[in-house]
C-alpha cells in the first residue's frame, strides 16, 4: 500500500528493520491468535492468511512485536489444529504457502516477528506417517514412528492430561494388531522419539518454516517426547538431551531465531527446559498465571511471592513467557489440590466453565468483567519478570461462550465491529466456523474493535497505553527482580532493575483502599516518578515511604534523581549522564526499525528533562495551544 501525504504526494511506506539482536524475545509483547479466528477474507466463515494481513496495521497500531500463530497446518482439526496430517503446508481453509511468506514479509515490514507452532511429540492419525506405520512391519523404521506395544499396561505412571475425553493413554489399532501410545486424544498418535528418523523428520520440519523467515516457534508438549517404564514420562533426560540436538541445529543453520517451550510444570522442572542456556530461549511460566489469579480472589500476595520464591534463577539469555488466558483451558495442573478447590470455588459458579484439570473461560469473564481486576491483572502481567503474552480479544475484554464444546467457547472470532458476525466475516451467519459472542454483557455489538479505537478510555485504548509504556523501559523485560515486604500482605510490590534504570512497581491486591509504608531507604534522595502521568511524587527521605492505593490501584515509578538545579552559575545545563544509544552500523542505523523505536523512546524520557523544554519556550506553545482552542 502506498501511503498519501498531507500535500497530496505519494510516499512509500516506512520499512521496520527488524534488529539483529538474538535476544529480541526478551523485550517482545506477543500476541497469540488462531489464523481461523481473526479475519475472514474470503466469506467461506473461517478466518485466512490474507484476513489476517489486512488486520496487520491493526496489531501495529496496538504495539504488538511478535504473533504467535496457533497451528495453521493441514489437519482433520480435531484438536483445532494440533492434530497435524502434514507438517510442511497450510491447511487450504486457511490459505496457501504463499501467503504464508507474504505474511512473514509483511509482518517483519511492521516490525513483527512471527512465532509458529512445531507439535513434535503427536500427529494426527490422518498422518501419512501413522498410516504408514500401521501397516508397516513390526521392528520396521516406518512402523517405529509411533510407539506400539501388545498390552496397554505399559509407561502406567504416565497421567492421562485430558481426562474428560480419555481414559487410557493406549488405544488399539486393529489395522496394526497393537496399542499405539498418546498423551492426548486417541487420534493423535505420539512420534517415537527413540526413533533417529523422527529427529530427522522433526529437523527438516523445522528448516522449512525457518527457511521461509519465522522467528520462532512454539514446542508444543515438550516433556512427553519419550517414555520410560517406572517414570511418568514427562522431563526425561532423553527429552532435554533432544532439544540440545535441536538448539544447536537451529544455532548453526539460522540467527535470531527462538524456541519457545511448553512445559506445563513446576517451576524446577520447567526451568530445566532452558538447560545451561543451550535448550529452549523461552519456557512459559505455567504456574505463575493461576497464583495471580488466587492471589487478587484471595486479597494476598502470598502465592505469587511463594511460587516466585520457588523459581530457580534462570540463564542470562533465557526468559519466561508470562500469561493470564490461552486458548486452553485455565489450567490448574500446577496447584496443590487445596488450591485448586479453592480456584473451582473462587471462579466456576457455573459448572460447565471446568474442564479437564481447569477453566474454559476468558480474561473478562473469569474478572467479572471488571475493569480494575482486569487493569491490574494485566499491569502484573507487564511488569513481572518475563515477556507477555496476549491472547486475542482480551485487549477488547472479549467474552467467551462455555455452552461450545471443549475448549472452543474461548475460540470463537474476533470482534471487529458491530456489523453482521462482528465486521469478522461476510458469510453466512450459519457458516462461522463458531457463533460470535452474543452474551448479553458481551455482544459485540458493542464490545468490538471499532466501538473502543473510538474511545479513548476503552480496554483497548488502556492496553495500547500499556504496551507503549512498558516498551519504553528494558528494564521490564530484561531487568532483575526485587521483591519488597511491606507488612500490609495485600500489597505486593517489588523492583525492577535493568542498566540504569530502577522502576518500583506496587499493586493493591484488594478491592479496597489500603496503606502501605515501604521501606525504601536504598533508594533515598530518589524521586518516584509515576510512569503513566510522568507526575513526580516526594522523594524518599529517611521515614519509611507512605502511600495510599485505590481499590485495585497498581502504580510504575522511575527512581530518579532529584532534578538538579536547571542553570548553572556559567548558564550551562548541569552534567547528568546522556543516555546512550549503541547501533550495529553507522548512526543513520540509529533513525529506522526498531532502534528508531528506541530512540524515540529515550527522547521522550529525556527532552523532559531539559531546561528549554520546562521553560518559557514550552509553556509558551502550551499557552498557544489552549488559546487556539478556546477560540475553536
Ligand atoms: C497443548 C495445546 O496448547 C493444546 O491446545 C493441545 O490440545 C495440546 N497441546 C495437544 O497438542
Amino acid at each position: 500500500m502506498i501511503a498519501t501525504t498531507t500535500t497530496g504526494r505519494r510516499r512509500k511506506p516506512e520499512t521496520f528493520q527488524l534488529e539483529e539482536d538474538p535476544l529480541w524475545y526478551k523485550d517482545a509483547l506477543i500476541y497469540e491468535l488462531h489464523v481461523r479466528a481473526f479475519m475472514d477474507s474470503n466469506a467461506d466463515g473461517s478466518g485466512d492468511f490474507r484476513g489476517l494481513i489486512e488486520k496487520l496495521p491493526y496489531l501495529q497500531d496496538l504495539g504488538i512485536n511478535a504473533l504467535w500463530l496457533l497451528p495453521f497446518y493441514p489437519s482433520p482439526g480435531r484438536d483445532d489444529g494440533y492434530d497435524i496430517a502434514d507438517y510442511n503446508n497450510v491447511n487450504p481453509m486457511f490459505g496457501s504457502l504463499g501467503d504464508v511468506m507474504q505474511l512473514v514479509r509483511e509482518a517483519h515490514r511492521r516490525g513483527i516477528r512471527v512465532i509458529n507452532e512445531l507439535v513434535a511429540n503427536h500427529t494426527s492419525d490422518q498422518h501419512p506417517w501413522f498410516q504408514r506405520a500401521r501397516r508397516a512391519k513390526p521392528g520396521t523404521a516406518a512402523r517405529d514412528f509411533y510407539v506400539w506395544s501388545e498390552t496397554n499396561q505399559r509407561y502406567q505412571d504416565a497421567r492421562i492430561i485430558f481426562k474428560d475425553f480419555e481414559t487410557s493413554n493406549w488405544t488399539w489399532d486393529h489395522v496394526a494388531n497393537a496399542y499405539y501410545w498418546h498423551r492426548f486424544y486417541s487420534h493423535q498418535p505420539d512420534l517415537n522419539f527413540d526413533n533417529p528418523k523422527v529427529h530427522e523428520a522433526m529437523f527438516k520440519a523445522l528448516d522449512f518454516w525457518m527457511e521461509m523467515g519465522i522467528d520462532g516457534v512454539r514446542l508444543d508438549a515438550v516433556p512427553y517426547l519419550y517414555e520410560r517404564e517406572g517414570t511418568n514420562g514427562e522431563n526425561l533426560p532423553e527429552t532435554h538431551l533432544f532439544l540440545k540436538e535441536l538448539r544447536r541445529h537451529v544455532d548453526e543453520n539460522f540467527r535470531n531465531r527462538m524456541l519457545l517451550g511448553e512445559a506445563n510444570q513446576w517451576p524446577e522442572d520447567a526451568v530445566a527446559y532452558f538447560g545451561q542456556g543451550d535448550e529452549c530461549q523461552m519456557s512459559f511460566h505455567f504456574p505463575l498465571m493461576p497464583r495471580l489469579f488466587m492471589s487478587i480472589r484471595m486479597e494476598d500476595r502470598f502465592p505469587i511471592v511463594d511460587i516466585l520464591a520457588q523459581t530457580p534463577s534462570i540463564p542470562d539469555t533465557a526468559q519466561w513467557a508470562l500469561f493470564l488466558r490461552n486458548h486452553d483451558e485455565l489450567t490448574l495442573e500446577m496447584v496443590t489440590d487445596e488450591e485448586r478447590d479453592y480456584m473451582y470455588r473462587a471462579y466456576t459458579q457455573d459448572r460447565l466453565a471446568r474442564l479437564n484439570l481447569g477453566i474454559r473461560r476468558r480474561l473478562a469473564p473469569l474478572l467479572g468483567n471488571d475493569r480494575r481486576r482486569i487493569e491490574l491483572m494485566n499491569g502484573l502481567l507487564f511488569s513481572l519478570p518475563g515477556t507477555p503474552v496476549l491472547y486475542y480479544g482480551d485487549e477488547i475484554g472479549m467474552g467467551d461462550n462455555i455452552f461450545l464444546g471443549d475448549r472452543n467457547g474461548v475460540r470463537t472470532p474476533m470482534q471487529w465491529s458491530a456489523d453482521r458476525n462482528a465486521g469478522f466475516s461476510r458469510a453466512n451467519r450459519q457458516r462461522l466456523y463458531l457463533p460470535v459472542i452474543t452474551d448479553p454483557e458481551y455482544h459485540y455489538e458493542t464490545v468490538n474493535v471499532e466501538a473502543q479505537q473510538g474511545n479513548p478510555h476503552s480496554m483497548y485504548s488502556w492496553t495500547k497505553r500499556l504496551i507503549a509504556l512498558r516498551k519504553r523501559h528494558r528494564a521490564f523485560g530484561r531487568g532483575t527482580l526485587e521483591l519488597l515486604r511491606p507488612e500490609n500482605r495485600k500489597v505486593l510490590a517489588y523492583v525492577r532493575r535493568y542498566e540504569s534504570e530502577q522502576i518500583l512497581c506496587i499493586a493493591n491486591l484488594s478491592r479496597f483502599l489500603q496503606a502501605v509504608e515501604l521501606d525504601l531507604s536504598q533508594w533515598k534522595g530518589l524521586v518516584p516518578v509515576e510512569l503513566f502521568s510522568s507526575n513526580e511524587m516526594p522523594a524518599i527521605g529517611d521515614n519509611p515511604y507512605f502511600l495510599t492505593l485505590g481499590p485495585h490501584a497498581f502504580y510504575w515509578f522511575a527512581m530518579q534523581p532529584r532534578a538538579a538545579p536547571s542553570i548553572q552559575s556559567d548558564g550551562a545545563q548541569p552534567a547528568t549522564a546522556l543516555p546512550e544509544v549503541r547501533t550495529a552500523g553507522g548512526w543513520e542505523s540509529a533513525l529506522v526499525g526498531e532502534a528508531k523505536e528506541r530512540l524515540e523512546n529515550i527522547l521522550l524520557g529525556y527532552i523532559p528533562q531539559r531546561r528549554w523544554f520546562g521553560g518559557k519556550a514550552h509553556m509558551g506553545a502550551q499557552r498557544r495551544r489552549r488559546r487556539s482552542r478556546a477560540a475553536v
